[in-house]
């Protein structure tokens, strides 16, 4: 398997044999780091450049401490401090860039931004998250699953929640190429788009996964091997949304009952950050708002036996590092 040199900007671009590759290869990397062998001299001398235009823990932290584990030296932009797309435009940037470091990150908004500047940087760039598709969140998923469940293909995945953004559209594609059933509880309203849909139905004809879209709680996690969720508003949608989505995902809340009907067998997997109590500005703001004390998952969930939350979160570096390994 060769990936030198390409971009990592959506799992659609990839193989199946492609995807578990690298995640493999993660699970590689992860023993060599808890056993305490060092891989400083993979991409020794390396420089690689982090652009944040949204906020970040685990997906700043995984690609910093992944590319000084590969021997490589970071540079940070934050969501204010560079020219991007105010000043100068992707095309120009990405060729700057290009110039001088040996692969890009970028976290930001639309799609299209990260595909331009793999278009003109000339080096690899990796996808740290997208309105549309976070794809190294899913080779971390799908690490923590195969760790987990021992299996990837034929596991029954449900998604809880706003399945029309980043989160959502990305674990239908990982589904659909990984072969495992998908499926998208929730309202109507959040429903994928239909194309994306249509296209993860054509994938899935060939791997023997299926995706299904259901409004009923019931019969929509019964029987789950994975319950998934994510924040009810995503970082760049207005204030204004969180009365209306709290309205309209409430029933689609991650609770003991959910938990339930799925069975015992059933893991409880979030990208975080989570809204899972009070202790946080937002959740606090909106729990004094609206008189709730959680959102998307239950603290109980959350903190329960079956959630693997944290898990997934350290899986971040070690799959970011296969991807900085693999494609550098
Ligand atoms: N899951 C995830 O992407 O977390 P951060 O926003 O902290 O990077
Ligand atoms: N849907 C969330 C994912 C965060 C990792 C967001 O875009 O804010």
């Amino acid at each position: 398997m060769n990936l030198k040199g390409r971009n990592f900007l959506k799992l659609l671009d990839f193989t199946p044999e492609e995807i578990l590759y690298l995640v493999d290869l993660a699970a590689e990397l992860k023993e060599k780091k808890k056993k305490g062998i060092l891989t400083k001299e993979l991409h020794s001398g390396k420089n690689v450049a982090l652009i944040f235009e949204k906020t970040s823990t685990r997906t700043r932290c995984s690609f910093e401490v992944a590319a000084h584990d590969l021997g490589m030296e970071t540079t940070y932009l934050d969501p204010s401090a560079s020219q991007i797309g105010k000043k100068e435009s992707i095309a120009d940037t990405a060729r700057v860039l290009g110039s001088m470091f040996e692969g890009i990150e970028y976290r930001g908004f639309e799609q299209e931004i990260v595909e331009e500047l793999a278009k003109y940087a000339g080096v690899p760039v990796w996808n740290g998250l997208t309105n549309e598709f976070h794809p190294t969140q899913m080779l971390a998923d799908i690490l923590t699953i195969k760790e987990r469940l021992g299996r990837v293909q034929g596991v029954r995945l449900t998604y809880m929640g706003d399945a029309r953004y980043n989160m959502g559209n990305s674990l239908m594609v990982a589904c659909a190429k990984l072969g495992m059933h998908y499926t998208a509880c929730t309202s109507r309203k959040y429903f994928p788009q239909e194309s994306l849909v249509k296209q993860c139905e054509a994938i899935a004809r060939e791997t023997g996964a299926t995706i299904t879209l259901t409004e009923d709680v019931e019969e929509g996690t019964r029987g789950a091997d994975v319950v998934y969720t994510d924040v009810w508003v995503s970082m760049g949608e207005p204030e204004a949304v969180w009365e209306e989505r709290i309205r309209e995902l409430t029933p689609y809340q991650v609770n003991k009952e959910v938990m339930e009907n799925a069975g015992s067998q059933a893991i409880f997997m979030h990208c975080l950050p989570a809204f899972h109590d009070l202790k946080t500005k937002t959740g606090k703001e909106m729990g004094e708002k609206f008189g709730i004390t959680e959102m998307e998952v239950t603290d109980q969930v959350f903190e329960s036996p079956a959630s693997v939350v944290f898990q997934e979160a350290e899986n971040r570096m070690h799959t970011i590092k296969a991807v900085m390994a693999a494609t550098l």
